[in-house]
């Protein structure tokens, strides 16, 4: 692992790969790793840049979340390039050898420890709230804990859909004919909704998740129930859809867990 000059509370790593994916405006960078920078599937880290390039200090934070596994050697952030933002445009700006500050510590509490064992594990994101459930999928934990997990990734077309051969990598060792374990959803607000694996057609209209839900297309397509009992929800991404999702859900009885009750409803807001 190689590791950058440690100040108190952050330390300087170096970028390895920058991948630009189809859809301009969404990277993933690759990066070192800290010394001791111990992390659990779904949490974030606050990386930073300098305003300047040739100013050396770092200036500008913002939080991020894993997409790698705590296992592997270095670190990785799937990003969105906001036009008028100051600090991601910095990030996509990136290419190998360049510097990133990251803080020692990681945060947030988008984890698997804060339910109880259940059937289903619905994973909804949209946009880069997909990052924090990609290392969720690669841990043995969570196929340990779940039967079922439904991945639902809402973008405005297909193009965006960032990550997917490493999702259908997933799904190809996890399921088998008899038995789909991973079941992964595209949920394009654009064009039409692309095929489930392993089922021909297009799922469903141009719609978005919360759409989904209400007019029933959701569990259908996922072949599976959306209950309070033995089902689990993470919400993840952008804050209007994480507000209307949680509504609906809270219609059909899911809640946050609170004052020791684990809850069946866990979420993160990117903005
Ligand atoms: C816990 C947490 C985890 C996060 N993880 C990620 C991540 O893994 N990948 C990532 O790209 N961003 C992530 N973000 C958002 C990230 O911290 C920045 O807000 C984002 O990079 C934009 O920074 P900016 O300075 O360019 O624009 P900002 O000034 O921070 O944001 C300007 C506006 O851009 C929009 N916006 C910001 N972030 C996003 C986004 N991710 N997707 C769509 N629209 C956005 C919002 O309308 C926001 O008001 C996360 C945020 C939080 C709180
Ligand atoms: N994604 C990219 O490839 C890309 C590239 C360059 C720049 N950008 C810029 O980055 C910013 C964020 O774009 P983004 O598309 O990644 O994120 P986003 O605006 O959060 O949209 C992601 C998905 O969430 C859906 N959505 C938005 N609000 C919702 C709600 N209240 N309930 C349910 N679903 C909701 C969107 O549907 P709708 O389609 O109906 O809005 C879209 O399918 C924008 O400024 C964009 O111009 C994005």
């Amino acid at each position: 692992m190689q590791s950058g000059d440690v100040t108190s509370k952050y330390s300087r790593q170096t970028v390895l790969e920058v991948r630009r994916w189809a859809s301009p405006g969404l990277c993933s960078v690759r990066t070192t790793r800290p010394d001791g920078f111990n992390f659990v599937p779904g949490q974030f880290a606050r990386i930073g840049l300098p305003e300047d390039k040739q100013s050396g200090e770092p200036s500008l934070w913002r939080a991020y979340s894993m997409v790698t596994h705590p296992e592997d050697p270095d670190l990785e952030f799937f990003s969105v390039t906001v036009s008028d933002g100051q600090f991601s445009p910095l990030l996509a700006a990136l290419e190998p050898g360049d510097s990133l500050w990251i803080e020692n510590n990681p945060f947030g509490f988008l984890t698997l420890d804060r339910f109880q064992d259940g059937q289903v594990l619905w994973l909804i994101s949209t946009g880069t709230g997909l990052s924090a459930y990609i290392p969720m999928l690669r841990d043995s934990q969570t196929w340990d804990r779940f039967e079922t997990v439904v991945l639902v990734h809402g973008v405005r077309t297909q193009q965006e859909l960032a990550y997917r051969d490493e999702i259908l990598q997933i799904a190809s060792k996890i399921n088998t004919p008899a038995r789909s374990r991973l079941i992964y959803l595209c949920a394009t607000s654009r064009e039409p909704w692309p095929a489930v694996e392993g089922r021909p057609g297009p799922v469903a209209q141009a719609k978005r998740i919360t759409a989904a839900l209400l007019d029933g297309t959701l569990t259908t397509a996922a072949g599976v129930g959306l209950e309070p009992k033995g089902g689990r929800v993470m919400l993840c991404g952008n804050p209007e859809m994480v507000t209307e999702m949680r509504k609906l859900l809270a219609e059909r009885g899911f809640a946050a867990g609170r004052r020791g009750n684990p809850g069946n409803l866990a979420v993160e807001n990117y903005w």
